[in-house]
């Protein structure tokens, strides 16, 4: 029998819980033509929110066409108008045929040659020279705009990671080609979204820069506790097992309500279930998870600087002052001047997060492992 849990992918239908307030808001922002910018730390559940909501417009209405851009591979301008080009033709073109007219109408200037990878089926690309392109990517950064046009579409282009422009050769020149077409796009609109939140602050919300008030700002949350229970309840009766609220309440809880770690530490203990949950497998699956990404935090703690691990430490210790002279000197944090530095550090690599203030560890295992195998 196949676990009923699934991590580590996008998740949809029976595997898919709460959300029905982000999914109309998106949905809306969508048929309006609302760009928008969606940003939760990873593993959230930024890519399944979109995807269904996405997917749910594009049956109910006919003439919208969403197309999804994940740019976790992407390093580069051109491979970003690669992927725009082949992605943008292929939502909108059905069969074969239509693929290929809808290429030469659509990319006359750059005459693309058409291969389709054997391996994956639907996947195809266009034989350009992106290194042309990019001296003059009008023509592709209007495409989503000319095609919604030409066949009575409404787009919406979902870009995934969008924190990726970082690593292209000049990320601003290259927001400010965006912004300036973009702009101009009655017939497509743009979902951008990710995880660095600091990072992608920046993009959007700091006044100097191009993308600045470019759509409508949306942080997803945690999934409550509440809608938690029921799910993993839910789950387990789909295949026969029993969990109480209770127990199902109390795995929700010890990760935090954490989507990944969520269903993860649900799978762990349904698969130590025959058919009733005994309490005490909660904390054997618990251990058993810790452990498991035990190497994974031993190499990313040794990354840090020694000053960074003492802050960690002092974060765990629930100090809120991290500037007074009592703390820097208890946890040998160097100078106050350092800790903004350190705390930024942190931030970038994702380890931290400081929202409005309250400075938390991201991912509630590494905590736990800090805790019980790290600090003792
Ligand atoms: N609405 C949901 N209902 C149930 N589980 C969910 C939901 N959203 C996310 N999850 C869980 O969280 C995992 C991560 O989801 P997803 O990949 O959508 O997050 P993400 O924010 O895009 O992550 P990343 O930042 O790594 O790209 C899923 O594999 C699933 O286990
Ligand atoms: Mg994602």
């Amino acid at each position: 029998m196949n676990a009923p849990f699934i991590f580590g992918k996008i998740t949809g239908g029976k595997d898919f819980t709460d959300r029905e307030n982000e999914i109309r808001h998106l949905q809306q922002n969508f048929l309006a033509g609302t760009n928008t910018i969606l940003i939760s730390p990873r593993r959230w559940g930024k890519s399944s929110l979109v995807k269904k909501a996405g997917d749910e417009l594009e049956k109910a209405n006919g003439e919208i066409k969403v197309v999804h851009i994940d740019m976790f591979n992407i390093r580069s301008e051109e491979g970003f108008y690669q992927a725009l080009s082949e992605k943008t033709i292929k939502a909108v073109s059905g069969k074969l045929e239509d693929l290929i007219a809808n290429s030469k109408k659509f990319l006359k200037q750059w005459l693309p040659k058409i291969t389709f990878s054997p391996d994956a089926q639907n996947e195809i690309s266009f034989g350009l020279n992106w290194t042309e392109v990019k001296k003059q990517p009008d023509e592709i950064l209007n495409l989503p705009n000319e095609i919604a046009k030409d066949k009575g579409y409404q787009l919406i282009i979902c870009i995934d990671e969008f924190q990726n422009l970082a690593f292209f050769d000049d990320p601003l020149a290259f927001q400010k080609r965006l912004r300036s077409h973009w702009q101009k796009h009655q017939k497509a609109t743009y979902c951008l979204y990710g995880s660095k939140r600091h990072m992608l602050m920046e993009v959007f919300a700091s006044p100097s820069m191009p993308f600045y008030k470019f759509g409508d700002m949306m942080f997803l949350e945690k999934i409550p506790g509440e809608y938690w229970k029921d799910f993993i309840q839910k789950r387990f009766r789909a295949t026969g097992k029993k969990i109480s609220k209770k127990q199902a309440g109390h795995i929700a809880f010890l990760v935090e309500n954490h989507p990944h770690y969520v269903q993860q530490l649900a799978q762990l203990c349904w698969f130590r279930t025959d058919k009733v949950l005994e309490d005490g497998i909660i904390e054997e699956a618990l251990d058993s998870l810790v452990l498991q990404l035990g190497l994974l935090f031993q190499g990313l703690t040794e990354s840090l600087s020694t000053t960074q691990v003492n802050f960690l430490k002092a974060l765990l210790d629930g100090v809120k002052m991290f500037s007074s002279k009592k703390t820097i000197e208890k946890y040998k944090l160097g100078t106050s001047a350092n800790i903004p530095r350190i705390k930024n550090a942190m931030i970038k690599k994702e380890i931290i997060d400081d929202s409005a203030g309250k400075i938390e560890i991201l991912d509630p295992i590494y905590s736990i492992w800090l805790r019980g195998f790290y600090f003792i």
